[in-house]
């Protein structure tokens, strides 16, 4: 019988994140806030007596992985090539930023290669895809999800930490020239923040023939501002967009462990997807696994444990070593995140490393 990655709740693992560097060139105010005051600008928009989050007195320092750290890119072949082995099909490279690594393209070559995959996307904040979107194309990538959390100049710049609207807008053109198909835009709503563009990201998927994905704020940020008061829930992220579009609903696809719900436009192209892992937990049906910069497994978004297999792949484990190691991993996963719940403790790491 073929070995596969099946945890004590009965969901198989069909789909990898790998996170290949922990870096980032913006600091996104739900993520890897750069100050204080940028942190402070929402966490002090709700009365903390009222409202309290003891975690959020409790600033995360964060310190960049050294180098030697990270796994190289044949580490991360190999990890890959025996999880596929064991029923991976879908891997998806993220970050921090994945491509403030050198020469991403060399391995998308590696891992498209890889007999079995059948699916192989990057998630990028943008800046600096356009430059290398042909090569990456070319190396086999399959799709790519850009984020992107307002048109709006100063707000983009408010919300990631960076000038970056126009090159993210180019990346998205770039990306739907080169032929990815479907291009998907992420935009994480928070209130107060942007919830007030969800009409315009939505008319501009309608307009671009984009697949947009709102996205509930979860407690991932480095600086534990998160606050439940935050969280624009799915429901009316959809309930402002019935009012404004006439959407369909897509059915739900074949693969139960979607995370989005999903709509098209009655009367155009383009797709929004709603993603509300806060207030509509998808866990029962999640078959992610987690593979960060430095070689820690994670079964969970929300895990509070890790599984250091940097020593079996970079030293001289063989792949069935590997392999069992894997299949014992996820025998453990949780069975869901406890958001909400009042033994909830956020993760030490954030989204810059756990890769989203
Ligand atoms: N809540 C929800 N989504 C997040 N992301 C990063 N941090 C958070 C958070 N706290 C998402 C961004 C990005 C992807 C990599 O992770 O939308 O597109
Ligand atoms: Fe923003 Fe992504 Fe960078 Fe986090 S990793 S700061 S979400 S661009």
């Amino acid at each position: 019988m073929r070995r596969e990655l099946r945890d004590g709740h009965g969901r198989v693992m069909r789909d990898l994140r790998v996170s290949i560097t922990d870096r980032c060139n913006f600091r996104c105010v739900y993520c890897l806030p750069e100050t204080e005051e940028a942190a402070n600008f929402y966490r002090t928009r709700f009365d903390a007596v009222r409202n309290p989050n003891p975690a959020s007195t409790v600033p995360l320092d964060y310190a960049w992985k050294p180098r030697h750290e990270l796994l190289q890119y044949e580490e991360i072949e190999r990890f890959v090539r025996v999880a596929v082995d064991l029923g991976i099909e879908k891997v998806r490279l993220t970050g921090g930023e994945p491509l403030l690594r050198r020469d991403v393209p060399r391995l998308v070559r590696a891992l498209s290669a890889i007999p079995g995959i059948k699916d192989l996307a990057l998630t990028t904040n943008g800046f600096l895809f356009g430059a290398q979107a042909a090569a990456l194309r070319e190396a086999g990538l399959h799709r790519v999800s850009i984020s992107l959390d307002s048109l709006v100049r100063d707000r983009f710049r408010l919300l990631t930490g960076r000038d970056g609207l126009h090159e993210t807008l180019s990346a998205i053109d770039v990306a739907q020239t080169l032929g990815f198909q479907p291009v998907k835009v992420n935009a994480v709503i928070i209130g107060g923040l942007n919830d007030h563009e969800i009409e315009s990201l939505a008319q501009f998927a309608r307009d671009r023939g984009l697949v947009m994905r709102f996205i509930e704020f979860m407690p991932l940020d480095s600086k534990r501002a998160w606050q439940r008061d935050l969280v624009v829930s799915g429901r009316t992220i959809l309930e402002r967009l019935a009012d404004r579009f006439d959407l369909v609903p897509i059915e739900a696809s074949s693969n139960p462990s979607e995370t989005a719900r999903r709509w098209r436009f009655a009367d155009g192209p383009g797709e929004i997807g709603i993603i509300a892992p806060v207030t509509q937990p998808f866990c029962g049906h999640c078959n992610r696994l987690r593979l960060t910069a430095d070689g820690q497994v994670r079964t969970c978004l929300f895990s509070l444990v890790e599984h250091d297999i940097r020593p079996l792949v970079r030293g001289d484990g063989s792949d069935a070593a590997l392999a069992d190691r894997l299949i014992g991993i996820v025998r453990g996963k949780e069975s869901g995140h406890r958001i909400g719940q009042p033994d909830f403790v956020q993760p030490q790491r954030t989204m810059s490393c756990i890769g989203g």
